[in-house]
């Protein structure tokens, strides 16, 4: 499909509030928030538009002729952005239904164990959970220190909960509420050793970090799962699994449809009617993704995280909860506030922020104390993050 080029950035074009109508974003926000759900530009929203007015046009023509080509040529392109063979990746509709498939395909058997961080997405560990309910497994936490003093501290968690080892290790590539980056070279050999499968969830890698899947899936990533609408800026519902040849050998969506047993590549393309909008539009975000420049843009990011938490550090007198290396596009910093954190208390902080000075930002809970997660993104200005500095000193 044609895309209109209304609006792309030029390339070259200078980051910040300039760019900000590129995105529908309400301008009366500083939005520090780009993490939990990405924002998409309105290039890759007219684009997703377009595609689902193809298919009401013509429903079956499109479901039955044209869609299987499309989702093809969307896959591929996709693939090459993320280092991976085609006939290795598959779409799905966000993270967490690619870790569900993953999980709920193994064969399991009672006593087997799981490893997953004390700080992994709440949706994975309750996926762990719920299999091992179902069919007596043990979930082992890797309990990974907060703050963290560095990527050894990270490997040694891991070292330590593989001791007895795994039949499965899932590792966050990025920790959502750390907003650190995992050493994962290090930590995928160790679960190889204990004899572990290895999970590498990247909901917010694509984009935030270079990527060779291929690479990984050799040195003993069995699966990898992504999302698109964070850091890609894709719509909401373009999420990818990338999996080796024997790790899509028994592998089955989380939901089974209609071409059950047919292969990875079948059964993944169709899991039920739904809008396949978002995923074909994927085109369309690495093209705004390129437009920008996709190492300026990553670059741009890890240095506007760091710059932006260093000011707010400065105004809080606080520091990040790990070293300035370990992030990528985010930061986790602790509130100067010692009062103790509870699922209400960050609900509060998150709503005072938002009524009284304007900022989206979440605000979390660890281990009882309130930190907040700023996120990068190339619409914000450092003057966004002065005013998260000027809102709580
Ligand atoms: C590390 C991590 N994993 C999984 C997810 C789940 O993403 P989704 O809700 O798109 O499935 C998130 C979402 O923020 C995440 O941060």
């Amino acid at each position: 499909m044609r895309i209109r080029a209304a609006f792309l950035p030029t390339r070259g074009s200078r980051f910040g509030h300039g760019l900000r109508g590129l995105w529908s974003l309400d301008p009366a926000i500083h939005f520090l928030n780009h993490g939990s759900y990405g924002a998409a530009p309105r290039h890759v929203l007219a684009e997703e538009s377009r595609w689902r007015d193809a298919l009401e046009r013509e429903p079956v023509r499109f479901m039955v002729d044209e869609l299987p080509a499309a989702l093809r040529a969307a896959g591929a392109r996709l693939a090459g952005f993320l280092g991976a063979s085609p006939s290795r990746l598959a779409f799905v509709d966000n993270a967490t239904a690619g870790a569900n498939a993953v999980l709920r395909s193994i064969r399991w058997r009672a006593g087997d164990r799981i490893v997953i961080a004390n700080h992994a997405y709440p949706a994975l560990k309750n996926t762990a959970r719920f299999l091992a309910d179902r069919h007596g497994l043990t979930v082992v936490e890797a309990r990974v220190p907060w703050p963290l003093p560095g990527p050894d501290a990270l490997v040694a968690a891991y070292a330590k909960a593989l001791a007895g080892g795994a039949r499965l290790a899932i590792i966050d590539h990025i920790f959502s509420p750390l907003a650190v980056v995992a050493p994962i070279d290090a930590i995928v050999p160790l679960c190889r050793e204990r004899g572990a499968s290895v999970l590498v969830d990247g909901a917010h890698a694509p984009g935030l970090l270079p990527l060779a899947l291929d690479a990984l899936g050799d040195t003993g990533v069995d699966w990898y799962v992504g999302n698109c609408h964070k850091w890609l800026c894709a719509p909401k519902g373009c999420g990818f699994i990338v999996a080796t040849p024997e790790g899509q050998r028994d592998l089955h969506p989380a939901v089974i449809s209609n071409f059950y047993g047919e292969g990875f590549e079948r059964e993944f393309a169709w899991t039920g009617t739904g809008n396949p909008g978002a995923r074909l539009a994927v085109t369309a975000a690495l093209e705004f993704i390129e437009a920008l420049g996709v190492e300026r843009y990553r670059t741009a990011l890890r240095d506007q995280a760091r710059e932006a938490s260093a000011l707010i550090a400065d105004a809080w007198g606080v520091e990040a909860g790990a070293p300035a290396q370990m992030f990528a596009g985010m930061v986790t910093l602790p509130l100067p506030s010692a009062e103790p954190a509870t699922p209400e208390s960050v609900a509060n902080w998150r709503l005072k922020l938002l009524r009284e000075h304007r900022i989206e930002v979440p605000i979390i809970a660890i281990d009882g104390h309130p930190w907040v997660r700023i996120s990068a993104q190339v619409y914000n200005e450092l003057s966004d993050y002065e005013a998260l500095g000027r809102a709580l000193a």
